[in-house]
């Protein structure tokens, strides 16, 4: 493999480069999605123009891959397809030497010669992996995520990949649902400040370059959302909450310039997504200036066949016609719509025009231009950058970092943590030596065998002066079939032969050897992810029982808990003295695990996501509604007729901004320096944020707001900013916001966005719950 310029591209496509006003090397800079002309609309007219409809609806079908047999024997489907210009892309091809393959047909042997764009579920990280989303989300790190998702860019691009399927923004208050671990949390503030760092971090303002990728934001829209918290269930809710608490971070990716959206499964309004004109075209293009390419998700096009949508020409006429590009997965044997096969159909029919079809082209060829495809089509295939740019030890490094400031103390009884660097550490649970686990849910092109466990992190960094002690303690689960499904892909956890009993035993005997005892515990990577939803999201029964029986043994018990979603953890809570939320921390997980348990990094994370009591209380918020009656106490005590359980008290266990720290920090000298503004105006919120504790720290400083009275009732809190800061230890530092108008901007009934004059109310604090809270009012004036 090697990298070659402009040699093999047809003769055709030359000449169209050739005589278009514009070169073939215009730089795609930033903002793929404002309304501004395209620049290559000649270019891609005139290639249109030489194209059969055979060759056309070939650029909208993006098959799933199987296994491509190219070199000596190109001899597949895919291939001879290929050849046939009916594949306009593929998808999560692992292998770079392949992709230069198969580019090497279509743009050699297929008549006229036009690359494939290959995309990848480049999700939180290529090789070298970072932790998932929603405890990479934790880090509150605008910079650092950006920075995760150019090393993904880079590693993935130097190995063939021009587009990853990534950042997924769907915002989730549904524990329950396992693909939270994608996501970002609960917050739109937040989830659209992370959308947009993902995607500067992808695609870095030139497309064009070789070590970017085009980022493609999923799912649109109000994935995050399905009843009952089952995966690819219906979704239901008003325009208003649509627009001011789930459709924010698309937006945010959108006005970013991100180069492509995916539609998503589920159904909004009741139409499916994926054939969802309002959502499509009118909202996302019209409204939003979204001018890049959609494609559909995995057989989406197909699925509104079982929604209910009608036969293959009624649903990919329906997809075409709401302004779907692209069809993934179409193009399968046992697929039975798809647009390969149904849109000649239904262009003879009448339900679509060729206008239709060419748009569609149109789009995904500008995508193709954009990626500098046209120009070199072997960009992206490089083997030297491929060796030395992927899983290098400085990637690894830095998520060794990641992975600890995503990680989240939960509780730190009298400062059982950090840990000493002496003494016996017994670590138990089977989680301790899961390496293959580390990289977690949707880490398709990670090396798992090569992720670092808990104990071969301790064995490196803390190995030679403490005395480390291993058991296994029990299996994952003490349900065989419910174990085989949370580990799949290649992420086995090999069930242990042993009894329940015998393991315990051995575990309780290495206990009783130690000084403090890590116990490992919590759910295996696959316990989240895609159709990986859960009615009981507590640590398995079997784990929780280890744990208690560790507990008695009277030795000091650290939870190093791994989790996909937030878990209930009552329990735990109560019984143990220290936890800390790992999450899946990436290919380096155990050092950065054995970072923060020995106090090389004091953590910092902090929740993105509200960790309830019990899973009744699903969904739990903090950004939710007063209702006309609320409770009347602090205390959480049940009062008749308020709205309140009879068995649990409101508040969830860990609310949302919450974590600890080694250290503590003191807030004092809140102020506002105005106590009115205009509608031009802006306010200025400082406090003074001490170091009290005993080490250097980072804290997350938020800043909440309420909108006392509204034309519609509006949330008790919203986070509207978030400072991240090293403070040393004795140590204050001023933390200043600027808050504007257009952050007390909402949507109204009419779907207005506006800032409505009256009393707001400005909160700042170390997580959602702070009190400490002055007013200032909006009025209705300019200045
Ligand atoms: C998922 C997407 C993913 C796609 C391609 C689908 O099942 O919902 O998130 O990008 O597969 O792998």
């Amino acid at each position: 493999m090697r990298t070659f310029k402009n040699t093999n591209i047809k003769p055709l496509i030359v000449a169209v480069c050739l005589l278009t006003a514009v070169s073939c090397n215009n730089k795609n800079k930033k903002n793929t999605s404002s309304k501004t002309d395209n620049p290559y609309q000649e270019k891609v007219d005139s290639i249109i123009g030489l194209m059969t409809l055979e060759e056309k609806l070939g650029q909208l079908n993006l098959p799933a891959t199987g296994p491509i047999t190219t070199g000596s024997s190109k001899s597949t489907d895919v291939v001879k397809k290929i050849e046939d210009g009916k594949i306009g892309g593929l998808f999560n091809l692992g292998d770079p030497k392949n992709i230069y393959e198969v580019q090497k047909i279509a743009v050699e042997k297929s008549r006229l010669g036009i690359p494939l764009i290959f995309g990848m579920d480049v999700i939180h990280g290529f090789k070298t992996t970072f932790p998932i989303p929603l405890g990479l989300s934790c880090s509150w790190d605008m910079e650092m995520i950006e920075k995760t998702a150019q090393i993904a860019a880079s590693e993935a691009s130097a190995n063939g990949i021009n587009w990853t399927f990534s950042p997924m923004v769907d915002i989730s208050r549904d524990p329950r649902w396992g693909r939270v671990s994608e996501g970002n949390g609960e917050d739109p503030y937040l989830g659209s400040e992370i959308a947009r760092a993902m995607v500067r971090g992808y695609q870095k303002d030139d497309l064009t370059a070789n070590n970017t990728l085009m980022s493609c934001v999923k799912h649109f829209a109000l994935y995050g959302a399905p009843e009952a918290g089952r995966d690819y269930n219906t979704v239901d809710m008003s325009r208003i909450r649509m627009y001011n608490e789930y459709l924010p971070p698309y937006k945010a990716a959108v006005d970013e310039g991100v180069g492509s959206v995916m539609a998503s499964f589920n159904e909004i309004d009741g139409i499916p997504a994926t054939g969802n004109k309002w959502l499509l075209t009118d909202l996302l293009r019209d409204d939003w200036g979204f001018n890049g390419f959609v494609v559909s998700d995995y057989t989406g096009i197909y699925e509104m066949k079982a929604h209910g949508m009608g036969d293959a020409y009624a649903v990919t006429s329906l997809a075409l016609k709401a302004g779907l590009d692209m069809d993934m997965a179409g193009d399968s044997p046992n697929i039975d719509a798809a647009y390969i096969k149904h849109l000649e159909g239904a262009l003879e029919q009448g339900k679509i025009a060729m206008a239709d079809i060419d748009t569609a082209v149109a789009r995904v060829l500008t995508a193709k231009y954009q990626l500098g495809l046209f120009d070199d089509p072997y960009r992206y295939c490089n083997e030297e950058r491929s060796k030395n740019e992927t899983y290098t030890q400085k990637n690894r490094d830095f998520a060794r970092l990641v992975g600890a400031e995503s990680t989240v103390l939960l509780k730190n009884e009298n400062q059982l943590l950090p840990l000493k660097k002496s003494g016996t550490v017994a670590v138990i649970g089977p989680l301790a030596k899961a390496g293959n686990n580390m990289p977690g849910t949707w880490s398709v092109s990670s090396d798992h065998d090569k992720a670092i466990s808990v104990w071969d992190g301790l064995q490196q960094t803390v190995g030679e002066n403490v005395n480390l002690l291993y058991a296994k303690g029990s299996n994952l689960d003490y349900d065989l079939e419910l174990e085989k499904r949370a580990t799949m892909f290649g992420k086995t956890i090999p069930r242990d032969g042993r009894t329940d009993k015998q393991l315990l035993d051995e575990a309780l005997a290495i206990a009783k050897k130690s000084d403090v005892i890590v116990a490992t515990i919590g759910e295996s990577a696959e316990f989240s992810g895609e159709s990986s939803s859960r009615t009981d999201i507590g640590i398995p029964q079997v784990q929780k029982d280890l744990l208690q029986a560790l507990l008695k043994t009277g030795k000091p018990v650290v939870l190093v808990l791994f989790t996909g979603r937030p878990l209930t953890l009552v329990e735990e809570n109560e019984t143990v003295p220290a936890i800390l939320n790992v999450w899946f921390p990436g290919s380096e997980a155990g050092l950065s695990i054995s970072d923060v348990l020995f106090g090389d990094v004091n953590p910092s994370g902090k929740l993105t996501a509200t960790f309830p009591r019990n899973v009744g209380q699903v969904p739990l918020f903090y950004n939710h509604k007063n209702t006309g009656r609320p409770l009347g106490n602090k205390e959480g005590k049940f009062e008749k007729f308020k709205t309140n359980y009879l068995d649990v008290r409101n508040e969830p266990l860990y609310p949302f901004g919450y974590g600890l720290s080694y250290t503590t920090f003191d807030y004092s000298n809140f102020n506002l320096d105005k106590t009115s503004i205009g509608m031009g105006g802006e306010i200025s919120v400082s406090v003074d944020v001490t170091n009290s504790g005993n080490y250097d720290g980072k804290e997350v400083v938020q800043l909440y707001i309420r909108d006392v009275v509204g034309s519609v009732t509006r949330p008790v809190k919203e986070l509207k900013g978030f400072k991240k800061v090293s403070i040393k230890k004795g140590e204050t530092k001023t933390v200043t916001f600027n808050l504007s108008v257009e952050d007390l901007k909402f949507y109204n009934y009419d779907l207005d966005f506006v800032a409505e004059p009256g009393i707001f109310q400005v909160f700042v604090g170390t997580d959602s719950t702070t009190e400490l809270m002055k007013e200032f009012e909006l009025k209705n004036n300019k200045e």
